[in-house]
C-alpha cells in the first residue's frame, strides 16, 4: 500500500455551498412546518390572507423540506461521496456551480409562486411549467456531472453508495419529466396531458417513487457511505448491499397504486400495488439491517458519538416507517388510515426520523472535513440536537397515531339506524390535543436545527483558509 498526495484537489466549494444551504433550508422548511402545524391548532394564524393560508403554505412546506432541505443534502453528499470514492475531482466545476445556483433559483421560484397560488395542483409536483423546465435542465446537468465523474474515476469499482445515488438521479429525471408533460395556457397555468384515472395513476406513480427514489434511494446512498465512515467499520455485507439495490429498485416502481385504494383505478392495479408494497418490506429491511450490522463491534461508540447516534437512529426510523408503510398498503388497513393523521404520522416518521436525521448526521460528519477541522465546534451541542430531534420525532409520530386512529374510528362509527355516530366537527375536536402535541414536537425538532446552525457557523468561522485548502487534496490510497 502506498500513500501519495495527488496534485489535484476535490471540488469542495460546491459541497460546502450545498451543505450550508441544507441547514438554512432545513430551518426555513421546518419553521414553516411548525407554523402550519400551529395553524391547525389556532386557525387565526391563517391571518385571513390568501398568501398565508394553510392551503398555500402547506405545499410550500413540502417543497422546502423535500426539495430544498432534502435536495441540498442529496446534492452536497453525492458530490462529496462520488469524488472521494472515485478519488477524482468532479468532471466540471462550472456545471456543478450551475446545479447549485439553478437549484437555489428553483427553490426561490417556489417561495414566490406557491404563496401566490400558482400550482399545477399535483402533490409534490406543484411547480408550474417554467420552473419545472428549469428544474429538468438542472437535473440533467446534475446527471452529467455525477455520471461523468464516475466515468473518469481512478478506482476500479463503483462503490455501492454511488449505485444508489445514480438510481435516484436517473429515476427522478424520468418521474419528473413524465409527470410534468402538460399543455401551458399562460405563463403560470398549464393543464396535465393526462386525464381522469390515468392522470391519477401517473401522479401517484410519480408521488410514490418520489418517496422511493428521492426520499429513500438517495438517502440510502448517503447511508452506505456515512454509516461505515462514522463507525469506522466496513459495511456489514457488500453482497447484501447489491441484492438490496436491485431488489429495491425493481420493486418500488410498482407500489404507487396503494395511494389510490378504493378509487376509480382498476381493482387489479390496486391489488398489484398492495402486493408489491408488502414485498417491499424485504429489501427495505435488508438495507436497514445492513446499515445496523455495520456497527457490529462498534456499538460502544454510540455512547460517546452523537453523530453516529443520528445515523443509527435514522436507520431505526427507516425500519419503522418501512414496516408501517406495507401495513398501511393493505386495503383493509388503508380503509381506516386513509385521509387521517395516521398518514401524516407515517410521512414524518420517514421524513423526520429517517430523511432529516440521516442528513443531519451526514452534514455533521462532512462539515469539519470540508473545512480542514478535526471536529465540530461543540459535541455537546450535537448531543443536545440529537435529543431534541429524537423527542420531537416521537412526539410528532405518537400524536398522529392517536389522532389518526381516533379519526378513522369516529368517521366509520354508525348507529343502529345507519346514521353517523359522530359529526366531522366532533372528530376534529377530538384531534385538537394531538395537534398541540404535534406542534410542540415540531418545535423541538426545529429548535435543534438552530443549534446546528450555530455549531456549523462556529466550526466554519474557526477554519483557516490554508487548512481548508489542504483538506481538498486528493489522497490516493493504494496503487490502482
Ligand atoms: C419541524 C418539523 C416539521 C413539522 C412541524 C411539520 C409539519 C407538517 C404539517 C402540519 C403538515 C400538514 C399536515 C396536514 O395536512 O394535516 C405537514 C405535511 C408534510 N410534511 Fe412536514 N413537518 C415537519 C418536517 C418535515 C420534513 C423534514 C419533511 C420531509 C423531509 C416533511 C414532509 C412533509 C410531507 C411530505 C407532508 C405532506 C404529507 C401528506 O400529504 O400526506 N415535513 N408537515
Ligand atoms: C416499504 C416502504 C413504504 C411503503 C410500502 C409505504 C406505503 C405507504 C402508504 C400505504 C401510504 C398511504 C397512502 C394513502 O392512504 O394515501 C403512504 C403514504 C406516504 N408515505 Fe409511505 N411507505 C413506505 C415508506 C415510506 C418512507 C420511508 C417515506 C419517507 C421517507 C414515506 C413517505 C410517504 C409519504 C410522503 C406519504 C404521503 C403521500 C401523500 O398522500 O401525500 N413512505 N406510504
Amino acid at each position: 500500500m502506498s500513500t501519495a498526495i495527488s496534485p489535484t484537489a476535490y471540488n469542495y466549494k460546491v459541497v460546502r455551498q450545498f451543505a450550508i444551504m441544507t441547514v438554512v433550508w432545513g430551518i426555513l422548511g421546518m419553521g414553516l412546518g411548525v407554523f402550519i402545524a400551529s395553524q391547525l391548532v389556532w386557525p387565526q394564524l391563517n391571518l385571513d390572507l390568501p398568501w398565508t393560508s394553510f392551503g398555500r403554505l402547506r405545499p410550500l412546506h413540502t417543497n422546502l423540506v423535500i426539495f430544498a432541505f432534502g435536495g441540498c443534502a442529496l446534492f452536497g453528499t453525492s458530490y462529496y461521496v462520488v469524488q472521494r470514492t472515485c478519488q477524482t475531482r468532479l468532471i466540471s466545476d462550472s456545471m456543478a456551480a450551475f446545479t447549485f445556483w439553478g437549484w437555489q433559483a428553483v427553490i426561490v421560484g417556489a417561495l414566490i409562486t406557491l404563496p401566490m397560488g400558482f400550482t399545477t395542483t399535483k402533490e409534490y409536483a406543484e411547480l408550474e411549467w417554467p420552473l419545472a423546465i428549469l428544474l429538468a435542465i438542472v437535473w440533467v446537468t446534475y446527471a452529467l456531472v455525477f455520471f461523468g465523474t464516475i466515468v473518469k474515476r481512478k478506482t476500479k469499482h463503483i462503490y455501492v453508495g454511488n449505485w444508489f445515488y445514480g438510481a435516484f438521479i436517473v429515476v427522478t429525471a424520468m418521474l419528473h419529466i413524465v409527470n410534468h408533460i402538460s399543455l401551458p395556457v399562460s405563463l403560470f397555468k398549464s393543464y396535465s396531458a393526462y386525464a381522469g384515472a390515468t392522470d391519477a395513476m401517473i401522479q401517484w406513480w410519480y408521488g410514490h417513487n418520489a418517496v422511493g427514489f428521492f426520499l429513500t434511494t438517495g438517502f440510502l446512498g448517503m447511508m452506505y457511505y456515512f454509516v461505515p465512515k462514522q463507525a469506522e467499520r466496513p459495511i456489514y455485507s457488500y453482497r447484501l448491499s447489491i441484492v438490496h439495490f436491485w431488489a429495491l429498485i425493481t420493486l418500488y416502481i410498482w407500489a404507487g397504486p396503494h395511494h389510490l385504494h378504493y378509487t376509480a383505478l382498476p381493482d387489479w392495479a390496486q391489488s398489484l400495488g398492495m402486493v408489491m408494497s408488502i414485498i417491499l418490506l424485504a429489501p427495505s429491511w435488508g438495507g436497514m439491517i445492513n446499515g445496523m450490522m455495520t456497527l457490529s463491534g462498534a456499538w460502544h461508540k454510540l455512547r460517546t458519538d452523537p453523530i453516529l447516534r443520528f445515523l443509527v437512529v435514522s436507520l431505526a426510523f427507516y425500519g419503522m416507517s418501512t414496516f408501517e408503510g406495507p401495513m398501511m398498503a393493505i386495503k383493509t388497513v388503508n380503509s381506516l388510515s386513509h385521509y387521517t393523521d395516521w398518514t401524516i404520522g407515517h410521512v414524518h416518521a420517514g421524513a423526520l426520523g429517517w430523511v432529516a436525521m440521516i442528513s443531519i448526521g451526514a452534514v455533521y460528519h462532512m462539515i469539519p472535513k470540508l473545512y480542514g477541522r478535526q471536529q465540530m465546534h461543540s459535541i455537546g451541542l450535537i448531543n443536545a440536537h440529537f435529543w431534541l430531534a429524537t423527542i420531537g420525532t416521537v412526539l410528532y409520530i405518537a400524536s398522529m397515531w392517536v389522532n389518526g386512529i381516533t379519526q378513522g374510528l369516529m368517521w366509520r362509527a354508525i348507529n343502529d339506524d345507519g346514521t353517523l355516530t359522530y359529526s366531522f366537527v366532533e372528530a376534529l375536536q377530538a384531534s385538537h390535543p394531538g395537534f398541540i402535541v404535534r406542534a410542540l414536537g415540531g418545535a423541538f425538532f426545529a429548535s435543534g436545527m438552530l443549534l446546528m446552525a450555530y455549531n456549523v457557523y462556529r466550526t466554519v468561522r474557526a477554519a483557516n483558509p490554508v487548512e481548508a485548502e489542504e483538506a481538498t487534496k486528493i489522497v490516493v490510497v493504494g496503487a490502482h
